[in-house]
């Protein structure tokens, strides 16, 4: 494909050392909880700006061991639909019971009239997801309202790896946050994820609901439910080494993402998200938003089969609430703002080593196929 949705790049420099530290791995034999897991941690809560950050298997998991340590089993956990089904999975296999809140359409994250009559005596907390890589500019109002009503507030941040508002990191509004590794992520460690913190009880009791619920490292003695969520070394090694980017990754995707903006002017039935002011994007995704009368498969179709361009995936096409797993708790037309954004958007292709002139070619391509839906 002349452009597919996403590309992963290592350069060859970065496949030699991640090689060299795992072949380092596997000679001392140091392949869990070792080194470089910790190191990566260190480098993680520097770079996030969080006192403590600790790493696991992956995104899923970085959600379901802080919900755990919240305890909600039983109580209700206000997640937005507009976001990936494991954002509500983590908070379910903790027993927890999400109670969906709609989206608002000029940032795809939570709508802030919804969240407050979400709000209720069951309340057990608030997950915030950074979908695309931005951060709402109501954060504060969230961060206060969850302060008022006594309950936590945690972020999904497997999107926004360096995304910020007024200076403030994704990952550092909420008492914890969580990272997602997973290969489609700006950085991957093959699978893993971070929970990101400044309270002391959540980093000492995630590193041991990481590892079994056990009490110690050494000692078989286990006081929590907790579970095999350890990062191995391997994985490790390859996180860090692709973390240590994320900087030149955010500007570079950036620049791209202006290139777009100028490009896709002008563009008959078709807007690009803006960003509210003092928001900073990874660009995770390139988000734009489609006339209602645009028929969004069939753009698709047109751009793969006679452009080769792979449009992204949606972020998301069907909100949470509609899986099929909630099937007679809610029903179409319940949270309308975001079953409305997850079918009139679509997503850009963007990703590191992009050329320009691919961007300016997406973009003349879709101002064509516009006018052909
Ligand atoms: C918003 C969101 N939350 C959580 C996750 C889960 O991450 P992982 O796939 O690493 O378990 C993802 C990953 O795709 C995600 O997009």
């Amino acid at each position: 494909m002349r452009i597919p949705p996403a590309r992963i790049c290592f350069s060859d420099q970065d496949r030699a050392e991640i090689l060299q530290g795992i072949d380092e791995a596997l000679k001392t034999g140091q392949l869990t909880l070792g080194k470089n897991g910790k190191q990566f941690e260190e480098e993680i809560a520097r770079f996030i700006g969080t006192k403590h950050a600790v790493v696991v298997n992956s995104g899923t998991s970085s959600i379901q061991i802080p919900m755990h340590i919240y305890n909600v089993r039983g109580k209700e956990v206000i997640v937005p639909t507009n976001t990936f089904f494991a954002t509500a999975l983590g908070v379910m296999h903790a027993g927890g019971i999400p109670r969906f809140v709609d989206c608002d359409p000029t940032t795809f994250s939570v709508d802030m009239d919804s969240l407050r009559n979400a709000v209720s005596e069951r309340t057990a907390g608030v997950v915030v997801v950074h979908i695309g890589g931005i951060v709402t500019p109501h954060m504060q109002e969230i961060v206060d309202l969850c302060k008022k009503r006594g309950i936590f507030l945690f972020e999904d941040a497997a999107h926004a790896h360096g995304s910020s508002f007024r200076g403030k990191n994704a990952g550092t509004f909420g008492e914890a946050s969580s990272f997602s590794f997973y290969p489609t992520k700006i950085i991957t460690s093959g699978e893993g994820g971070v929970i990101c913190t400044d309270s002391d009880t959540i980093d000492q009791e995630s590193r041991l609901y990481r590892d079994q619920g056990k009490a110690t490292f050494t000692a078989n003695i286990h006081n929590k439910l907790g579970y095999n969520w350890r990062m191995s070394e391997p994985h490790a090694i390859i996180g860090m080494t692709h973390f240590r980017h994320l900087p030149e990754f955010i500007a570079e995707r950036n620049r791209l993402a202006r290139v777009y903006d100028r490009a896709l002017n002008g563009a008959a039935g078709l807007r690009p998200l803006q960003l509210a002011e003092g928001t900073v994007s990874n660009y995770y995704k390139y988000i734009a938003m489609l006339d209602e009368k645009i028929d969004r498969a069939r753009l698709k179709k047109i751009l793969r089969e006679t452009y080769d361009i792979g449009l992204s995936g949606e972020v998301y096409e069907l909100p949470v609430h509609l899986q099929p797993i909630f099937e007679g708790q809610y029903k179409k037309g319940d949270l309308p703002k975001a079953e409305h954004a997850c079918a009139h958007h679509v997503c850009m292709p963007l990703y590191q080593k992009m050329s320009e002139a691919d961007v300016e070619y997406v973009a003349a391509s879709v101002k064509t196929a516009l006018g052909m839906v």
